[in-house]
């Protein structure tokens, strides 16, 4: 298993170097022939692909369907640096409380304020270590996207342009508009379980995720040797992660965004991964 994961990652950052570098020559021409200024924020992707190295953004689709754009947001609320293979800002966010338990980087995702179940402090971050207080963006279903990227790019937040150009704010606004789910649907918060059929989760999580994460799950460890964390884990520990993850795929991987599968089936593969090993 150990050995599987390990092949896994070398694969992943191999690939991930390669094609870097090609983007780069291919921004560094393309910027020679448009002229625009190495780092400024433009509309489009292609011709910024420029802006950062990001293999993600450098195969943006010519005609992105709304689906795929909402998936886009999805990943970038999850972690809109890495969807962009930039790093986090150092230094804690300045609207993170200074009585919650965390510092630095991590505090600039928006996941981290308002959740993995967009519920924010009336959600699965009601307490614990992630406990915020701040209020989800769950009313803002419905709402315009316009408005919601006025709000992202204002205060408390100031995302300004070089962490977030306009493009991803836009996809952002899309997802928080248009691609939230209710995960009361998919999860008894109670107790924690999925409220899906667990053997019929069985089929989809052979046919799609094993191919990448082993028929237990546990071909690929997210976190360290000692400490190991595969799908069964987070399954378990943080539910409303998998379903997000799941629906949006995961940022700056090829994981792919499910976010078009009957909702029946998504429930089912996530009472599925509930009963695979955890360590
Ligand atoms: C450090 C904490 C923090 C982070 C990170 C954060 N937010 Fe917020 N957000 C807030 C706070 C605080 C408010 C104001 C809530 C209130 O009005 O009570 C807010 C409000 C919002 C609102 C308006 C909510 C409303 O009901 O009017 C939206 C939309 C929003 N955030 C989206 C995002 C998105 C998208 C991201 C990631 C790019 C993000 N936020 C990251 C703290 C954060
Ligand atoms: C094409 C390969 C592929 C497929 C198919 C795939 N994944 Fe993934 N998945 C990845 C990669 C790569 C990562 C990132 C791993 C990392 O960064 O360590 C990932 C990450 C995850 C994570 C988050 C790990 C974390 O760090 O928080 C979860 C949970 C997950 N996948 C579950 C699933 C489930 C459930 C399915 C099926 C619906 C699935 N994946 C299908 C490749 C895939």
């Amino acid at each position: 298993m150990t050995g599987r994961g390990n092949s896994m990652n070398a694969v992943g950052s191999a690939r991930r170097r390669l094609p870097k570098g090609l983007a780069g020559v291919a921004g560094a021409v393309l910027l020679a022939l448009i002229g625009v200024p190495h780092g400024g924020a433009s509309a489009e992707p292609a011709a910024a692909a420029h802006t950062h190295q990001s293999r993600t953004l450098a195969v943006w689709p010519k005609d992105p369907s709304e689906s795929w754009s909402i998936a886009m947001g999805g990943r970038l609320y999850d972690n809109w640096a890495a969807v962009q293979e930039i790093d986090l800002p150092k230094k804690t966010h300045p609207a993170y409380p200074r009585t919650s338990a965390r510092k630095g980087g991590g505090t600039w995702r928006c996941k981290e304020c308002h959740g993995w179940d967009y519920k924010g402090a009336a959600g699965a971050y009601a307490s614990g270590s992630h406990y915020t207080g701040i209020k989800g963006v769950r009313s803002l279903a419905d709402q315009p996207p316009a408005m919601i990227a006025a709000a992202i790019r204002g205060a408390p937040h100031n995302f300004d342009a070089k962490l977030l150009p306009d493009f991803l704010i836009e996809k952002l606004a899309l997802f928080i508009s248009k691609g939230q789910v209710e995960t009361r649907d998919y999860i008894d918060y109670a107790t924690g379980k999925a409220k899906g059929d667990a053997t019929a989760g069985r089929g989809p999580f052979q046919n799609f995720c094993a191919n990448c994460h082993g028929f237990d799950g546990r071909a690929m460890n997210f976190k360290t040797e000692e400490k190991p964390e595969f799908v069964g884990t987070i399954a378990k520990k943080a539910p409303w992660e998998l379903v997000h993850k799941v629906i949006n795929g995961h940022p700056g991987a090829p994981m792919p965004a499910l976010r078009d599968f009957p909702a029946s089936t998504l429930k089912n593969i996530l009472a599925y991964t509930q009963t695979l090993p955890v360590k």
